[in-house]
C-alpha cells in the first residue's frame, strides 16, 4: 500500500487508440503524467458506425506511436514503470486483441509485469482517480456503448443495479440526430438544437418508469421520434427549425426524466447499504449533457449525496482510466501472465444475469 506506482495504460477496445501514464504516491492525489488519445472518427465517418475490422487495423498502426508519445510526454522510460496495464475486454474483439498482443510484446521485451483491465472497470474507477471517492460509491455509466448503474465496492467488486435492455443512451442521441438531419456525434448537436426548443411540447415516452427497478430502455423513444418527425413533415411539407428544436428539447427532457427517476431508485438501493461516505458519480459521453447532468445533481441534492462528474476527457474513452484501474489492481496483488486473453464480453458484476442490450460501439457487459 505504501509503494509509489507508475503504470502505463493502453486502450483499444473501440474506436480510440490511447496510451497514458499514471503515478500514485500513497497519501497524495494520483497524477496523470501523460494521456494520448488517437480517435478514428474520420475512418468510420462514411459507414454510420464503427467498422470493427477498420478499427482493429488502425489500432495496430497507432498503439506503438501512442505509447511512445505518452513516454515522451511524461519524460519517462520503461525502467521508470512498475507495470503495463491493458484493456482485455469487453469490446470489439479485434481491437482488444491488438492491445493485448501489443502489451504482451512490451512486457516480454522489458520484463515489466502485465495487468489485464476490464474497460468498464476503467470507467467505473475514474472517480477515484479524479475525486478520490471512497468505496462503496454509486456510479452511472452513460455513453454510446454503456449504460448501467453500478455500486463500486472495491476495484474488483461491483453490483449492477440496472442497465439498458436495448440501446445505450448515446446511441439514442446519435439516432435522433440522424433522424432530424443533425450532424454526428448526435449528443452535442441535439443538446445545441434543444437550447431554443420547448421541452414540454411533445410528450415522448419515458420507458420503463412504470416498472420497478433500475433497468432502462431507449429504443422505443427513438421510434416515437421517428413517427413525430414524419407527422411534422407531412403537416408542414418539411421539418421547420422550431419543430426540430422542440423535438430535441422534448427528447432530451424524456431521457433526463428517465435518468432522474432511475437514479432515485438506484440511490435508495445504494443508501440501504449504509455506505460510510456516500457518493454518486456519473461518467461517459452522455454525462457531458448539461441538462442531464443538472437533473442528476438535483436528485443527489434531494438525497444529500455528493455528486461527482469527472472532466469530460476522462469520461470518454481514454487510457488514463486503464492505467489507474491497472494501478489499483496491481496494488491489490493482481498480475497476468502471457495467457491473458482478450474477452469480447466481460461483465463487471458476475452474479447478476447478463443484460440483454448492447450498443453500436461494441459488446457490452
Ligand atoms: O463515452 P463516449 O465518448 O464513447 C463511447 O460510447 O464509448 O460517448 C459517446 C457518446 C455519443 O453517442 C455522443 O452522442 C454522446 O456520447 N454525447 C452526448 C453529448 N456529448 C456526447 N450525448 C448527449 N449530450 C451531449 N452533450
Ligand atoms: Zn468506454
Amino acid at each position: 500500500m505504501t509503494e509509489t506506482l507508475t503504470i502505463l495504460g493502453l486502450e483499444s477496445s473501440c474506436d480510440d487508440t490511447a496510451a497514458a501514464i499514471v503515478r500514485h504516491i500513497p497519501g497524495s492525489m494520483p497524477e496523470i503524467l501523460a494521456s494520448v488519445v488517437e480517435g478514428q472518427n474520420d475512418l468510420h465517418a462514411n459507414f454510420g458506425g464503427v467498422v470493427p475490422e477498420i478499427a482493429a487495423r488502425a489500432h495496430v498502426e497507432k498503439l506503438d506511436t501512442c505509447a511512445e508519445q505518452a513516454l515522451t510526454q511524461a519524460k519517462l522510460g520503461f525502467s521508470d514503470l512498475d507495470a503495463i496495464a491493458v484493456t482485455a475486454g469487453p469490446g470489439l474483439i479485434g481491437g482488444v486483441l491488438s492491445g493485448v498482443m501489443f502489451a504482451k510484446g512490451l512486457c516480454a521485451g522489458t520484463g515489466l509485469p502485465l495487468v489485464g483491465v476490464n474497460h468498464l472497470a476503467g470507467h467505473a474507477l475514474t472517480p477515484r482517480l479524479t475525486n478520490q471517492l471512497a468505496f462503496p460509491y454509486l456510479m452511472l455509466l452513460v455513453s454510446g456503448g454503456h449504460c448501467q448503474f453500478l455500486v463500486v465496492h472495491a476495484a474488483d467488486e461491483y453490483t449492477r443495479l440496472g442497465g439498458t435492455i436495448d440501446d445505450a443512451p448515446g446511441e439514442a442521441f446519435d439516432k435522433v440526430a440522424r433522424l432530424l438531419g443533425l450532424p454526428q456525434p448526435g449528443g452535442p448537436a441535439v443538446e445545441q438544437a434543444a437550447k431554443s426548443g420547448e421541452p414540454m411540447r411533445f410528450a415522448f415516452p419515458r420507458p420503463l418508469l412504470d416498472r420497478p427497478g433500475c433497468d432502462m430502455s431507449f429504443s422505443g423513444l427513438k421510434t416515437a421520434i421517428l413517427r413525430e418527425r414524419d407527422r411534422l413533415i407531412a403537416e408542414h411539407g418539411g421539418l421547420r427549425q422550431t419543430d426540430r428544436a422542440d423535438v430535441c428539447a422534448s427528447f432530451q427532457a424524456s431521457v433526463a426524466a428517465v435518468f432522474a427517476e432511475k437514479t432515485r431508485r438506484a440511490l435508495s438501493e445504494y443508501l440501504a447499504l449504509n455506505p460510510t461516505q456516500p457518493a454518486f458519480a456519473v461518467a461517459g459521453g452522455v454525462a457531458a449533457n448539461s441538462v442531464i447532468r443538472a437533473s442528476l445533481e438535483t436528485v443527489c441534492n434531494e438525497f444529500d449525496v455528493p455528486f461527482a462528474a469527472p472532466p469530460l476527457a476522462l469520461c470518454t474513452d481514454n487510457a488514463a482510466m486503464i492505467a489507474w484501474a491497472g494501478l489499483e489492481r496491481f496494488r491489490a496483488g493482481y498480475r497476468n501472465d502471457m495467457s491473458l486473453s482478450a474477452r469480447p464480453r466481460w461483465p463487471l458484476d458476475t452474479r447478476s444475469p447478463a443484460l440483454l442490450g448492447s450498443g453500436k460501439k461494441g459488446a457490452k457487459a
